[in-house]
């Protein structure tokens, strides 16, 4: 097979890219990831039967639709993700949730079930939403007959798209238990459907954290976990200063690996390795 024929990045092309997809998305890219953006980009400016990547640079910037810069977001996202990554947050979620359980005063909708609202920001294709769908419903199967359900999202529409299907390759099981996987349904020998009870759960929807948000908390959990890793500092901030406000007292945060914060400064309270429990407003006032 032919190697597709490289386009050339000059270095004020590749600043462009890096100033464009950062006001869009807030996306930081080093200067390491030159070769990446050669690679995900020029299919694009091919497409548009362009040449340089100044040529579509140019486009996006000045003639471009929303279409058109959602189609370039969504080329530069990086989405990896899977089930039950960094397992010890689900431990941690399904002993919260056990404690929401037990206690009296959980709040209630309108329709009087007890009210659980967690929202997965940043969810890729899913798997991180689905695990805590699984996680939660495989311990308490009570919560079936709770108001509970969990907000997906993410700025990238294709995967919020794979992210509603709920199909996978088969491949995705790998390294999960046999519990774990036996929940599965099998379309066909290659792939695995996650079963409506969990679907049924779930909002998906395209989200920008650099944006309004037009979500209804409070949360008693949200996920962002490996999303703030492609924001600067300034950026990650503002989005957990944010999270914190759509928290009810007493919920968890739960971030990546290779995350963290000053936590008091911001509203939390380090409880474990990238969980931070939001502190009761009184708390909040109390620190500089
Ligand atoms: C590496 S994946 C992490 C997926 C999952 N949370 C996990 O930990 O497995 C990072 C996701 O963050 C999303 N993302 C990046 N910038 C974003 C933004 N400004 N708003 C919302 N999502 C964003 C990407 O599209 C990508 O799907």
């Amino acid at each position: 097979m032919m190697a597709e024929q490289e386009i050339k990045l000059s270095d004020k092309e590749f600043d462009d890219v890096r100033a464009l997809i950062y006001k869009i998305a807030g996306i930081s890219l080093g200067d390491a990831k030159r070769v990446l953006v050669v690679s995900r980009l020029t299919k694009l400016v091919k497409a548009r039967g362009m040449s340089s990547f100044g040529a579509y640079i140019d486009f996006l910037e000045r003639k471009s639709t929303r279409e058109d810069k959602q189609v370039f977001v969504n080329a530069l996202t990086t989405n990896l993700t899977r089930f039950y990554r960094e397992d010890h947050h689900f431990d941690h979620l399904i002993d919260y949730v056990g404690k929401l359980i037990a206690r009296p005063n959980q709040p209630k909708s309108a329709n009087g079930k007890p009210k659980l609202r967690i929202w997965s920001a940043g969810c890729s294709t899913g798997q991180e939403p689905y695990t805590i769908a699984m996680a939660l419903l495989g311990k308490y199967p009570q919560l079936k007959n709770w108001d509970f359900r969990i907000l997906g999202t993410d700025v990238d529409t294709d995967v919020v798209a794979t992210s509603a299907r709920g199909e996978y390759a088969a491949g995705d099981l790998d390294g999960l238990s046999k519990t774990q996987a036996a929940v599965f349904e099998r379309p066909t020998s290659d792939t695995i459907r996650v079963p409506a009870v969990y679907r049924n759960l779930m909002t998906f929807k395209p989200l920008n954290l650099m944006e309004n948000w037009p979500v209804k908390g409070p949360f008693d959990a949200i996920f962002c976990r490996n999303v703030t890793i492609y924001f600067d500092k300034e950026t990650q901030t503002r989005v957990f200063e944010r999270f914190s406000q759509l928290l009810n007292q007493g919920a968890y945060l739960y971030i990546g690996h290779s995350e963290n914060m000053r936590a008091e400064a911001l509203g939390y309270v380090l409880e474990g390795k990238t969980i931070y429990r939001r502190l009761a407003q009184e708390n909040r006032e109390n620190v500089a």
